[in-house]
């Protein structure tokens, strides 16, 4: 096996995919355009699910990449040896072009060809899916593997729990994998496989079969296309390929860990939580970073709660290993040297390493006080549920993440009455109890007054440009809105000149006077189709359309419509909700591609 650098696997990665023609297309950001469901990009068909669904994909049927991913659902296991909150995924995909036997077959290649991985094949084996009701048994895939040369004993048939990947979220593009493993030779037992948590197999390659699409009802129906989408960790396998034993010692945490471990002060931690603090803070400053990088800052809600949770998380560990709290931005500097190179979204240093020490200013005054406090109730508690009112105290006056809550009180064998908050927090906000619920469910959230006025901008913003560009081909490429501003990616040849811009914005503030109601309608997809609506396309059965402007039950009812676009919402209910729209910036993003800036003031 070769010993590779993340640069060199990364350049591997696309080179090999090259020669098999596909297309290497850059990662898209960590923040989902158009889909509210979700807070963060985590996996690389993400970006991707309209052309898994039969959309055209401009650089053509076959594609690859390197895709920055966050997942925050393991954040408990992160400082084992493999879990990470930030990942990169080599991906590839063929969309509704090859499938099983190249897919399977590429694979092989990489990772044992001395031109790529070099692996020497008896350390392999695969699994495949074992059939049920929804899909049958995978034999086809076997038989590829037979054809590479592996032997009968070196596949496994395993269940959906193992063997099936997707949808992303609740419905979509999914189906049965082939995965591959690297075998340890340490095995529990006889019945040892892939799907044993006992680390003899390590995964280090997925090949998903997309060709089902899962309804709301649970049903799986074929898809129009048959698609293959392929991941594989580069941390993971880089620990594989480098021959360690954990991500963290992997060349792109070794810097960062080696920073930490240099600002460790005097404290009390025995050597095994050493090492798990020490991971926790390189991997979440490490996502932090990424995730500033693309535009998102602390907040309370959405993708910025996530961001305050992780750094505060972060400061907490620093906290216990003695670091003084002013190193934090060293070690996000180091994180920007490890990464800017290949990554042009965290060359802004100043911007990055600003948002960084802000936050953590800002949680140094109350983190010391707030863990006095509470190890104060806690002397005091009286049976093991620390109250609801007590856990709003923590977040309200010192800054506490619920979450983080929960951790020290899970530390001492206390659980926290998360109900209770959740109410004390819905009181306080005055907010309905729905609305709260939404807020915690699962730490997601959006429905901050701020991102619904600036998504409502945002349609305006899009038909605007259409019409002053005098071009209907200008259309989205990318969107992004925190509470503060929108940012609008579109595909356009050249700058726009000061009169395009003032007329764009002149026409979506006469939207704005204008007072045009926004509503929303349910329909199918050819019906959405048949209004001219624009926008990023989801496949659902029924998609939903906000019109803005020409409601005839409205009090505009006279008004023409001005905007029709596909989207998931939320919305405000009429423009005058809006304020002045004002465009701040217009610069480029990409190759034919510009970006606009917009607040509402
Ligand atoms: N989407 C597949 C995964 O994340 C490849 O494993």
């Amino acid at each position: 096996m070769k010993s590779l650098t993340a640069k060199n696997l990364r350049k591997l990665w696309s080179e090999f995919f090259s020669s098999k023609n596909h297309a290497i297309i850059s990662s898209a950001s960590l923040i989902p355009e158009n889909d509210p469901t979700v807070l963060f990009t985590t996996a690389g068909m993400h970006p991707l699910v309209p052309y898994l669904m039969g959309q055209k994909h401009p650089s053509g049927k076959r594609l690859a990449n390197i895709q920055k991913c966050v997942r925050t659902g393991d954040i408990d296991e992160v400082g084992d040896d493999s879990h990470c909150t930030f990942f990169e995924m080599l991906g590839s995909w063929s969309l509704g072009d090859y499938f099983k036997e190249n897919a399977i077959k590429f694979s092989h290649e990489f990772l044992t060809n001395k031109k790529y991985l070099g692996i020497d094949p008896s350390m392999l084996a695969v699994s495949v899916f074992e059939g049920d009701k929804d899909s049958p048994r995978d034999e086809e895939s076997a038989k590829y593997w037979i054809e590479c040369g592996l032997k009968k004993e070196q596949i496994y048939y395993l269940p959906k729990k193992n063997n099936w990947w997707g949808p992303p979220g609740l419905t979509g593009p999914c189906g049965p994998d082939t995965e591959m493993f690297i075998v340890r030779g340490e095995n529990c037992s006889n019945e040892c496989s892939p799907a044993c948590e006992c680390g003899n197999f390590l995964e280090i390659w997925n090949d998903v079969f997309m060709q089902y699409n899962k309804t709301g009802e649970g049903k799986f129906e074929p898809l129009s296309q048959k698609n293959v989408d392929t991941g594989m960790g580069l941390e993971r396998t880089l620990c594989i390929i480098q021959g360690v034993s954990s991500v963290y010692e992997t060349d792109v945490f070794v810097p960062i860990m080696k920073a930490v471990t240099s600002f460790i002060g005097e404290n009390s931690l025995d050597e095994v939580e050493t090492k798990k603090a020490k991971r926790i803070i390189s991997d979440h400053i490490r996502t932090a970073v990424f995730m500033i990088g693309d535009g998102v800052t602390p907040s309370n809600v959405d993708q910025g709660y996530i961001l305050r949770r992780l750094i505060r998380r972060a400061i907490r560990f620093a906290k216990q290993l003695g670091i003084d709290f002013s190193n934090i931005s060293a070690i996000a500097k180091t994180v920007l040297e490890v990464y800017h190179s290949d990554y042009s979204e965290l060359k802004n240093e100043t911007l990055i390493i600003g948002e960084i020490e802000k936050e953590v200013q800002k949680f140094e005054k109350t983190l010391i006080k707030g863990l006095s406090e509470f190890e104060k109730l806690c002397s005091y508690l009286v049976g093991d549920v620390i109250s609801g009112k007590s856990a709003f105290k923590l977040y309200d006056t010192y800054g506490f993440p619920l979450e983080m809550t929960q951790e020290l009180a899970k530390e001492k064998g206390l659980t926290v009455n998360e109900e209770a908050f959740k109410s004390a927090f819905a009181d306080h906000q005055k907010l309905s109890q729905a609305g709260a619920e939404q807020k915690f469910k699962g730490g997601l959230a959006d429905d901050g007054v701020a991102v619904t006025r600036l998504h409502t901008a945002t349609h305006l913003l899009h038909k605007a440009l259409k019409i002053v560009l005098n071009d209907d081909t200008v259309s989205q490429k990318g969107s992004n809105i925190t509470s503060e501003r929108l940012r609008f990616d579109f595909n356009f040849s050249r700058p726009m000149t000061e009169n395009e811009i003032k007329k764009t914005e002149g026409l979506v503030n006469e939207q704005i006077k204008k007072k045009l109601s926004i509503t929303k309608k349910e329909m199918t997809v050819d019906e959405a189709k048949k209004t001219g609506a624009i926008g990023l396309f989801k496949y659902d059965e029924k998609v939903l359309v906000y019109f803005i402007g020409g409601n005839p039950e409205a009090k505009d009812k006279n008004s023409e419509v001005f905007s029709i676009e596909f989207c998931g919402g939320p919305h405000v209910e009429n423009t005058s909700e809006l304020g002045t729209f004002k465009i701040q910036k217009e610069q480029s993003s990409s190759a034919g591609v510009r970006r606009i800036k917009a607040v509402l003031e």
